[in-house]
Order: structure tokens, then C-alpha cells, then sequence
């Protein structure tokens, strides 16, 4: 962070330089900005938080997702579990070869996946939208560099047209807004869980039915015309401390008690779709 600037003025810069991709998620209408935020033609205003990340959610926080899952999930970030498909993604918008491109991580939960993206990919300008308060009241703790929005995903605070690259890492997706906001050069990388993901998770955990992705993918294939599809199937090992935030960062073991011991290694088995909208 530069000496003597706050998250909150770093942040203020960084959004006013780039005002104009944004619109009002109430009426549509674009911002100016202030050091407190920003504001709409129609007086909607919105502020941007001391720890540097603008409010564009005015709804109730609904989400399943709580800050000790998104602890977990930070846990389980830092010891690099996600590292392959974080290298798979930035190859994969580096070969685009975008000049300064708006990449938006659309549920970017507590923000360790952009944070990772943003050491590794050559000059992008990075946003990282999510519903929860508490994931991004964590994410700020990263980089300044990236733009951090409380936001639905269903209603993205973005014109349309504005945006190079639009992430949707195990988040729900919602591509009629994806393909508004996306310019019509623009890609959409989705990361689907894979029927193996985190099995020995499911495992231990009684009445879990198995997985399948074919309804979120039929879905999908609708909405996006595929260009490439790579599966990324690797295992962890698994230590018992570790085990605890991986069975916490699933949303899979709430309001269930994980039976057993806990296994040598985890699989992490996923899709990576990369592809335009129709
Ligand atoms: C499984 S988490 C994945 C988070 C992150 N991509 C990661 O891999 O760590 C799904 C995320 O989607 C977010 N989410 C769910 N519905 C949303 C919506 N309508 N708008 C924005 N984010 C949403 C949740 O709050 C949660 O952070
Ligand atoms: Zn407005």
C-alpha cells in the first residue's frame, strides 16, 4: 500500500478512474464519483467503506455463506489447494492477449482467487463482485489493486458492453447478465465442480446424493457457445488440522456432522469452460 494513502482513498482513485463501466443498479444510469462514493443522475447513492469497498447491494444478504466459511475457505487458498486451476485460468487469459482488460470474478466470495489472478496476469484491470458483506469485508484485505463491490450478480452495477472477461469460479451464474455486460469480443470462463469434487467430503457426510454437474452444464450450454472444455483432477494431502477448514469451507456441512476419519487426500476434481455468449 503507498505510504500515507488510506484503503479508502486508494480505493475512491481506483474507482473513479474507472467510473465509467459502472451504472447504478437501481436505474441504470451511470456514476460520478466522490471520496465517499459514488452517485447516480437520480440521486441513488452509494458509499464506498473505510476498508475500500463500494456498497452497490441495497437487499437483504441472503446467502448461505457466512465469515467462518470464507475463513475456511481462505485457509484452504492459502495452502495452495486452488493453485493449478488459478495457474489454469491466468493461462488462459493471458492467451487472450487483452490489452488492460476488465476481468470481473462474478462471486468472488472472499476474494483469495483474484488476489492470486492479480500477481500473476499482465495488466488487467480486476473487479471482484460478491453478495456477501463478509466475503468482501475479507477481500479488502488483499490487494488494493483490485476493485472490490458488494453486488448482485443478478443485477450487475456494470454497463453494458464494459467488461473483457467475466470469471464465474463455483458460483452461481447468471448469463443474461453476463452477456449484457460482456463486449461482444468478450469471453466467460466458468468453473464447474466435477462429480469427483471433494467426494471424500460427501463421503463423510450421511445423505449426500451424488454429484452432477449436467443440469448446471445443459444450462450453460445455452446461454454460452463453448470454445473449450479442460477437466483439472488432482488430489491434496490432508492433515487433521487442515481437514477442519476443509470440511468448514463447504457449504456442503452445514447443519451435518462430517462421520469417520479424516482421509489421506481430497480431491479436487473440476470443469473449466471457456467460451462467448451466444
Ligand atoms: C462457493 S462460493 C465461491 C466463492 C469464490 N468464487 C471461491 O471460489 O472461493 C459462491 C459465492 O457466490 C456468492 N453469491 C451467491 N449468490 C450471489 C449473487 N446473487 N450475487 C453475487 N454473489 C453471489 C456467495 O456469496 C459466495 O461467495
Ligand atoms: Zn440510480
Amino acid at each position: 500500500m503507498n505510504e500515507g494513502v488510506s484503503k479508502k482513498e486508494q480505493a475512491s482513485q481506483r474507482f473513479s478512474a474507472n467510473i465509467g463501466v459502472f451504472r447504478c443498479p437501481i436505474c441504470g444510469d451511470g456514476f460520478v464519483a466522490n471520496t465517499g462514493g459514488v452517485r447516480c443522475s437520480h440521486n441513488h447513492s452509494f458509499d464506498l467503506a473505510r476498508k475500500g469497498y463500494l456498497s452497490l447491494f441495497t437487499g437483504p444478504q441472503a446467502t448461505q455463506y457466512d465469515k467462518d466459511l470464507f475463513l475456511a475457505r481462505r485457509e484452504v487458498f492459502a495452502a495452495g489447494v486452488y493453485d493449478p486451476l488459478v495457474r489454469e485460468i491466468v493461462d488462459l487469459v493471458n492467451a487472450l492477449n487483452l490489452e488492460k482488460p476488465l476481468v470481473l470474478d462474478a462471486g468472488c466470495g472472499e476474494g483469495s482467487f483474484l488476489a492470486r489472478f492479480h500477481e500473476c496476469v499482465r495488466d488487467a484491470n480486476l473487479l471482484g463482485i460478491d453478495i456477501s458483506r463478509d466475503g468482501i469485508e475479507l477481500a479488502t484485505s488483499y490487494h488494493e489493486a483490485v476493485m472490490w463491490c458488494v453486488a448482485d450478480i443478478t443485477r450487475l452495477p456494470l454497463r453494458s458492453k464494459s467488461t473483457d472477461v467475466v470469471l464465474s469460479i463455483l458460483s452461481p451464474a447468471n448469463y443474461r447478465e453476463f452477456q449484457r455486460v460482456l463486449k461482444p469480443s468478450g469471453v466467460v470462463i466458468k468453473v464447474l465442480p466435477g462429480e469427483d469434487y471433494l467426494r471424500e467430503i460427501r463421503q463423510r457426510l450421511g445423505g449426500i446424493a451424488p454429484y452432477s454437474n449436467d443440469e448446471v452444464l445443459a444450462k450453460l450450454e445455452d446461454s454460452v457457445d463453448v470454445h473449450q472444455k479442460s477437466p483439472l483432477h488432482y488430489k491434496v494431502d490432508v492433515t487433521p488440522k487442515f481437514w477442519k477448514a476443509m470440511v468448514q469451507m463447504t457449504p456442503l456441512s452445514k447443519h451435518r456432522e462430517v462421520v469417520g476419519e479424516p482421509p489421506e487426500s481430497l480431491t479436487i476434481d473440476l470443469q473449466i469452460i471457456q467460451g462467448a455468449m451466444v
